[in-house]
C-alpha cells in the first residue's frame, strides 16, 4: 500500500481536496482519499508539503516522430519533456499518407516508434488523408477496438487535405461508430491564392506566413465545418483555434445545444505576429514562432482567446507540440536556401508539451494576475481531454478508480522568489529553441507522479521516471463533453433527415 501523504493549502480547500485529506494508491490507482488512512511500515509516503495537486496533464495534440517531422521530437524526448511539465498523458498522432489504402501498417509503424520509447502514457489519434470506404467500413472498426477512437482531418495542407464531401464521409461515419472527430480548419483556397501573391511580390520572410493565413481563412473553414457537423449530427472538436471570429462560430453552435468543442493552445494565449519578424540580427529567427493557424496580430486576439479558456467556449487546452530543430550542422536551417527566406518551406508548428501546463497554472486561482479558477485548469488540462478521447474512468480525475497521475506543485509562499524563468537550458525536450524563452511563471510542477510512480523530482534528479514506463492507452469511445446528439438542424422539420441520414 502506498498512501500519498497529502496536506493541501488553503488555496484548494474546497476546490479540489479539503486540507488534510491523504490519496491512498495501490498498484498504481487511487484507492482512497481520506484522512489517517491505515499505513504500514511498507507505506511509501510522499509528503506534498502543503502544495497543491491536480491530476496528471493530458495532452490530447502532440505530434512526435511524425513523418513529416523528421527533426521535430520523438517519443522519447517529447515524453520525457511531457512528464518534466506536468503530463502524464499525451495523444499523439499516427498519419496516413494519401497514397495508402489501408492504415493498419500505418498505425503499426507508429506503435512501433513509441513501444518502449516513452516516459509517459499514450495513445494514438489517425490522421485521415485517404478516407476510402474500406477503411472507413472495415478498418475504422477494427481500430476503435484496438482503442484508437479519434481521427484529425484537415481542411488544409495539400498532402493531408479533404474535400468536403469527404469531411462528410468521415462524419456519417464518426455518427454511425462513435469516434471523435479533430479537425484542422482553415480554408486552403484562400491560403494558397495570398501564398503566391506573397511571392510573386517577393514576400517571403517568415513574418509573410501570418499574412498568408489571416483570420478569414479560419473562420471560413470553421463555420463550414460546423455546418457539417450539424447537418449529420455528429460531434467534433475544432483544434488550434486561434481567432475571435471563428471562436464565436463555435459560442453559437454551442448555445444551440449542439456538440462543437473547441481547443486552443498556449501559442495562442501568450504570443503575436510580431514574433515572426524575428531579431534586429536575425530576421529568419522568426522561423521559429512559425505555426498553423498563425500567430494573430493584436492583444486583443489573444484577450479573445483567453475569454474562451475562462468562459467555457474551449473544452480542450494542449500544446499542439510540433517542432523541428531550429540549427543544422554547418549553419543549416530548414526554410532558407542561399540566403533566401521561404516561409513556405519552414516546417509548422512550435515546442509546448513540457511548457503548457505550467504557463496556465499561472493565470489560474485568485491571484491578481489570475484569469480561471482552478478547477477549470483541470477541466482543460485534463479531465474534459480525458472525457472528450475515451479515458474518463481512467485519467484526468483524483477519483478512487483513476490511474494515480498527480502533479504536485509548490506551496506558493515556498516557491523561489519572482518565479521561475523559462529557459530552453531547463527544458527537457529534443529541439533547440523555446518560444517562451524568459517568460516568467509563478510555479511549476514539484513531483509529476505517473501511475503511482515519481517520475518527476524537480528538487531533486529531475527526471526520474525510465523509457518504458509509459503503456500504450486503449482508449473506449469518447464522451460528449458539449451539447448533445440529435437535436434539429436549423431550418429543417423534425424527422427529415430520417429520409437519408
Ligand atoms: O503548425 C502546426 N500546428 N503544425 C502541426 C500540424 C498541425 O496542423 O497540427
Ligand atoms: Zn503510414
Ligand atoms: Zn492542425
Ligand atoms: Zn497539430
Amino acid at each position: 500500500l502506498v498512501v500519498g501523504w497529502v496536506t493541501t493549502s488553503e488555496y484548494l480547500l474546497f476546490e479540489v481536496l479539503p486540507p488534510g485529506n491523504e490519496i491512498g494508491i495501490k498498484d498504481g490507482k487511487i484507492s482512497c482519499l481520506g484522512t489517517s488512512l491505515p499505513r504500514s511500515p511498507h507505506t511509501q509516503i510522499i509528503d506534498a508539503k502543503g502544495g497543491m495537486i491536480t491530476p496528471g496533464g493530458v495532452d490530447s495534440h502532440v505530434h512526435f516522430a511524425q513523418d513529416n517531422s523528421p527533426t521535430g521530437d520523438d517519443f522519447t524526448t517529447g515524453s520525457r519533456s511531457a512528464i518534466a511539465g506536468g503530463t502524464t498523458t499525451v495523444i499523439a498522432f499516427a498519419s496516413q499518407l494519401k497514397t495508402e489504402q489501408s492504415v493498419l501498417p500505418c498505425i503499426e509503424e507508429y506503435h512501433t516508434r513509441a513501444k518502449d520509447q516513452t516516459y509517459c502514457d499514450y495513445g494514438f489519434h489517425l490522421i485521415l488523408t485517404n478516407p476510402t470506404p474500406n477503411i472507413m467500413r472495415t478498418e475504422m472498426p477494427l481500430l476503435i477496438e484496438q482503442g484508437i477512437t479519434s481521427v484529425k482531418l484537415y481542411m488544409t495542407y495539400e498532402p493531408l487535405k479533404l474535400g468536403d464531401s469527404q469531411l462528410l464521409d468521415v462524419l456519417m461515419s464518426a455518427r454511425t461508430l462513435g469516434f471523435t472527430t479533430m479537425v484542422h480548419a482553415e480554408n486552403s483556397d484562400i491560403i494558397s491564392l495570398i501564398t503566391d501573391r506573397l511571392e510573386a511580390n517577393g514576400h517571403t520572410a517568415p513574418y509573410f506566413h501570418a499574412i498568408s493565413r489571416p483570420q478569414i481563412a479560419e473562420n471560413e473553414a470553421t463555420y463550414r465545418i460546423i455546418s457539417l457537423a450539424e447537418l449529420t449530427s455528429t460531434p467534433i472538436l475544432i483544434v488550434h483555434m486561434s481567432s475571435e471570429i471563428a471562436m464565436k462560430h463555435v459560442r453559437k453552435a454551442q448555445t444551440r445545444m449542439l456538440p462543437i468543442h473547441a481547443e486552443t493552445c498556449p501559442q495562442y494565449l501568450f504570443l503575436l505576429s510580431e514574433r515572426l519578424k524575428g531579431t534586429p540580427q536575425d530576421e529568419f529567427a522568426g522561423a521559429k514562432c512559425v505555426c498553423s493557424p498563425p500567430l494573430r496580430h493584436d492583444p486583443k486576439d489573444l484577450e479573445a482567446m483567453w475569454r474562451g479558456i475562462a468562459n467555457g467556449t474551449f473544452t480542450t487546452f494542449s500544446s499542439d507540440h510540433a517542432p523541428s530543430t531550429y540549427d543544422h550542422a554547418g549553419g543549416k536551417k530548414l526554410g532558407i536556401k542561399d540566403g533566401i527566406m521561404r516561409y513556405r518551406d519552414i516546417p509548422n508548428g512550435v515546442p509546448g508539451v513540457e511548457t503548457r501546463l505550467p504557463l496556465l497554472f499561472n493565470h489560474a486561482g485568485t491571484k491578481p494576475n489570475s484569469r480561471l479558477s482552478i478547477p477549470r485548469f483541470v477541466q482543460l488540462t485534463s479531465s474534459d481531454p480525458a472525457k472528450l478521447y475515451g479515458l474518463e474512468g481512467v485519467k484526468g480525475n483524483i477519483a478512487p478508480g483513476y490511474d494515480a497521475d498527480l502533479v504536485i506543485w509548490y506551496p506558493e509562499k515556498e516557491f523561489e522568489e519572482g518565479g521561475v524563468e523559462i529557459k530552453q537550458e531547463n527544458l527537457n525536450h529534443g529541439v533547440d529553441y523555446t518560444p517562451y524563452e524568459g517568460m516568467k511563471v509563478g510555479n511549476w510542477p514539484r513531483l509529476t507522479v505517473l501511475r503511482g510512480k515519481v517520475v518527476w523530482d524537480r528538487d531533486s534528479e529531475g527526471i526520474k521516471g525510465e523509457l518504458g514506463d509509459g503503456r500504450f492507452l486503449k482508449r473506449g469511445l469518447g464522451k460528449i463533453v458539449v451539447g448533445r446528439v440529435g437535436d434539429g438542424v436549423q431550418g429543417m422539420l423534425d424527422g427529415e433527415r430520417d429520409f437519408w441520414a
